[in-house]
């Protein structure tokens, strides 16, 4: 179903997924705190990143470098010099806006006065601070804009270190900051957010290949992990919209509310950081192929998603609403790695030999999944809880189970109930959950 943008974000917020930044201070904009649930199922994700780019390969490895880097990195990388959008000024109100996202330039859409505009100026999106107590131009630096770089500049490390031969990748999660001028749609577009990013070094020849393999890999990962594949395509970038390091992108694009929009960029870097980090640091980042005997700078290419925005996406894909016996039930179908609780338990009243059963139960099943033991409200109500926020499996412990030791577990997707005895239930859940 297509699912309109308010009811996804009023269930984030309703359900304890994402909340406004600073709420109680009126909010800060373009700032997002993940809840409860939130803060699974983001973790989901990663995790299942972490899981399929490092953990089930043998040519990637992970690292975990610092947000704040030497200065030098960005001058290096080019960010310092060309990590900038257009902006234009109305001189009648003072807004500020992006030249290229304007329909004209003729009319402020904010105070709506005619020819009022300045010349563009090129503003550096990354934020800028002062390292130690003195703020003095000599002390500048930056939080990251990409994780990307933090790979690069451990590229010798990590091949020293590890013994990596190429190909080869090195992976990292991590925040990256970027002032965005427009930032909106939720967490689609904020000033902090979370990048997973694997630069996969190979020998110039191969980065064609490379390229379109890790096309193929990250297009199987989303479908993978339940994501339709309808509101999943490629795009390639047009020549004048490649980043200032690229000679090809490919854009894995997912269909939001408002359109196709980027989910994940898939770049041929070429050799163009590992060169400019050893120009810059005078450090020898070629790499020594024994076989051959050859030296040369490898190439990169880079599959570069983003943690909160792709959470987005599947918490927006996996939205349901269907009727049951006249009503309409919401459901989360998320695949069941990445639904933020596995299983509830839950007695059928609060009657105290049921929460005895159901306590003892959560103790149990607790140190497997992330459960939630829920006595509160009719039976209905929290499996329609349990729907709306995507948890796999309910069981109910009802007053037969005082006798027959046996409890009733709910499919969530197709709401069928198994009697299952009380000691088997672990198993149960295990052939089903994994
Ligand atoms: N290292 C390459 C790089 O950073 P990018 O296309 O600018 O490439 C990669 O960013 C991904 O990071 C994007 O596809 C997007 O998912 C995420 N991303 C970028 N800017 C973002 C923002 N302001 N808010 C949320 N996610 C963002």
């Amino acid at each position: 179903m297509s699912i309109d943008f308010d009811t996804i974000v009023n269930l984030a917020k309703k359900r304890g997924f994402v909340f406004q930044s600073s709420e109680i201070y009126g909010g800060l904009r373009s700032a997002y705190d993940y809840g409860p649930l939130g803060v699974e199922l983001l973790r989901n994700v990663k995790e299942q990143w972490w899981h399929s780019m490092v953990r089930m390969r043998e040519d990637v490895v992970g690292i975990d470098s610092a947000i704040i880097q030497a200065p030098s990195v960005w001058e290096a990388s080019g960010h310092l010099a060309s990590f900038t959008d257009p902006l234009v000024e109305c001189t009648n109100c003072n807004n500020r806006f992006r030249q290229d996202k304007l329909e004209t330039l003729d009319q402020c859409p904010s105070c709506g006065k005619r020819d009022t505009f300045t010349e563009a100026k090129n503003f550096n999106l990354m934020f800028k601070t002062h390292m130690g107590p003195v703020e003095s131009p000599d002390n500048a630096v930056y939080l990251r804009p990409e994780t990307a770089q933090g790979i690069f500049i451990n590229f010798e490390n990590v091949r020293r270190t590890s013994r990596m031969r190429l190909p080869f990748g090195i992976a990292q999660i991590g925040k990256s900051f970027r002032n965005e001028i427009t930032p909106g749609q939720f967490v689609f577009r904020t000033r902090e957010f979370e990048q997973m990013e694997m630069e996969f070094f190979c020998r110039p020849e191969e980065a064609d290949e490379w390229f379109n393999y890790w096309i193929d890999e990250r297009k199987r990962w989303y479908v993978d992990l339940g994501m339709k594949e309808e509101n999943v395509r490629f795009r390639e970038h047009d020549a004048d919209e490649l980043s200032h390091y690229s000679a090809g992108t490919f854009d894995v694009d997912y269909r939001f509310p408002w359109g196709f929009d980027e989910l994940e960029g898939i770049a041929n870097r070429t050799d163009f950081d590992l060169k400019a980090h050893m120009e810059r640091s005078g450090k020898d980042l070629t790499y020594f192929d024994q076989e051959s005997g050859e030296r040369f700078v490898p190439y990169v290419i880079e599959p570069a998603a983003g943690a909160t925005r792709t959470t987005f996406a599947f918490l927006l894909d996996a939205y349901d609403e269907e009727e049951v016996r006249g009503d309409t039930r919401t459901v989360l179908r998320l695949d069941k790695r990445l639904a933020p609780l596995k299983v509830a338990v839950l007695p059928l009243s609060k009657k105290p030999e049921l929460v005895e059963v159901t306590t003892a139960l959560a103790a149990d099943l607790r140190p497997l999944w992330p459960i939630e033991h829920d006595i509160t409200q009719a039976i209905g109500r929290r499996y329609r809880r349990q729907d709306e926020i995507g948890t796999p499996y309910c069981i109910t412990v009802d007053f037969d189970t005082l006798e027959d030791h046996a409890v009733t577990v709910r499919d969530r997707d197709t709401m069928a109930q198994d009697r299952v005895a009380m000691d088997q239930v672990a198993t149960y859940l295990r052939e089903r959950l994994g």
